[in-house]
């Protein structure tokens, strides 16, 4: 009986020791803590982690003994950010001609890594990317490599090929007919017709889509003519929605004209990217059907000055001084309708890492510092419908937070320096002055 009472106490020691050596648990003191559920900020909150997991949140808890403490007494801390609308694999316009015809898939593969920690450490530690500009499915690998802990990037929802007709936005417009890209239509996003666009959605899935883009209207950096028409009919419209349904995926739609994005939000979609040319109908659809707006109105102050330079055609750059305006006007006029918003901003049309910069035209279009926040934060994990995961420092969720110096419910541009990143439990960045240290 003895013998048997010294194994176990053995046991129990060599356990204890074991539990000693892995602590699992980290606490963040947050001096503040935005909470964007409530629409407040605490004040002296603490944030118990284990592992990747959010398992407390309140004023003074008790810290757990061999946890490991950061203290963040004198920042403002806040949910890992949501950016809606990015493309991880796109280059930032460099060369137009160059990025289009002297570029490989292969070397849009090699920068994407560098382009998600980018993202990573400006803050936002979820994205939802929609669409690649070149085939072979560099998004479904880059948030493949991310989840298994290969690259440090954003978890991510991937449309993979953004779905277009023929001759659309999503299609190589404005060169000879010769010119082709020697691979499928299917690993371009191109169909036409119900069958085809249906097709088209089974074989996005297929290959690893979480999300489905398709292509409402005509867009800015492509040589088509138009930038609002409709390029798809509602019937297609109608289709590639049923079809996202059917395999229990959402789906969004690039649409900057007024009679396409009715259309849009009638066919269904859980979002509307763009929203350039919204009217009065547009904004009473999009409230009946709770349909959310994704506006990138950040994007045209690097379009108008950096395009031409990037050897983009003058057309493209009229095209964008037709929408930035009055995109920003009617991003505004949906604002003040009670529309919902989350936030996108097309990174990848400019430079990855500097998302940030979208929040302070939210706010002088229309939205509160914090109404902007919870854009980036629970607005967008619901549009995402990952709510019960991120989106908020809530028990349960996956420890992705952020903090800032100073307070950016007073000053959003504050969110533009983010100062510490933790995603799922791991910190990636730390330049605040906290003591780090074990209790
Ligand atoms: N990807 C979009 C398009 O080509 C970019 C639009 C940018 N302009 C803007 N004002 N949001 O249509």
């Amino acid at each position: 009986m003895k013998k048997i009472i010294a194994a176990l106490s053995i046991l129990i020691l060599l356990h204890s020791q074991h539990s000693f050596a892995q602590s699992r648990i980290t606490v963040i003191k947050a001096g503040k803590l935005v909470d964007p559920e409530k629409g407040e900020v605490l004040t002296n909150q603490v944030i118990i982690i284990d592992s990747n997991i959010i398992t407390a949140v309140g004023p003074s808890l008790a810290i757990p003994k061999n946890a490991k403490v950061i203290d963040l007494s004198n920042a403002t801390v806040l949910p890992g950010l949501i950016d809606c609308h990015t493309h991880l694999t796109t280059s930032p316009g460099s060369d137009y001609y160059a990025d289009i015809f002297r570029k490989t898939p292969i070397d849009f593969a090699m920068i994407a890594p560098t382009y998600a920690r980018k993202t990573l450490m400006a803050g936002f530690t979820t994205c939802r990317d929609v669409g690649v500009d070149v085939p072979a499915f560099i998004d479904i690998s880059l948030r493949n490599a991310i989840n298994n802990g290969d690259i440090e990037g954003p978890r991510m929802q991937c449309a993979t090929m953004y779905i277009g007709a023929t001759g659309s936005h999503a299609d190589l417009n404005g060169f000879s007919p010769y010119l082709e890209w020697n691979v499928p239509e299917k690993m371009l996003g191109i169909a036409n017709g119900i069958d085809g666009v249906r097709e088209q959605v089974r074989y996005n899935i297929k290959y690893g889509a979480d999300v489905i883009k398709f292509g409402a209207s005509a867009g800015v950096l492509s040589e088509e003519e138009s930038v609002g028409a409709p390029q798809y009919t509602q019937e297609e419209m109608n289709a590639i929605v049923d079809e996202a349904k059917l395999w229990g995926k959402k789906a969004c739609a690039h649409a900057h004209g007024a009679e396409a994005i009715k259309m849009a939000v009638k066919s269904g979609v859980a979002s509307v990217e763009h929203g350039s040319f919204l009217d009065e109908e547009g904004i009473k659809l999009m409230k009946e059907k709770g349909t959310y707006l994704v506006a990138d109105i950040y994007n045209d102050d690097y379009i108008v000055s950096e395009y031409l330079k990037l050897g983009y055609p003058q057309k493209i750059v009229d095209k964008e001084k037709l929408v930035g305006r009055t995109q920003r006007e009617n991003f505004q006029k949906a604002v003040q309708a009670g529309v919902k918003v989350a936030f996108g901003t097309d990174a990848g049309v400019y430079p990855h890492g500097d998302n940030g910069k979208q929040f302070r035209y939210m706010v002088k279009f229309g939205l509160t510092p914090m109404k902007a926040i919870q854009a980036a934060t629970v607005n967008a994990a619901d549009l995402l419908g990952w709510t019960n995961k991120v989106g908020s420092v809530s028990k349960n969720k996956f420890a992705d937070i952020i903090a800032v110096e100073g307070n950016p419910v007073d000053d959003v541009t504050i969110l533009e320096k983010v100062k510490f990143v933790m995603k799922d439990g791991v910190v990636y960045k730390n330049e605040l002055n906290s003591k780090t240290a074990k209790q």
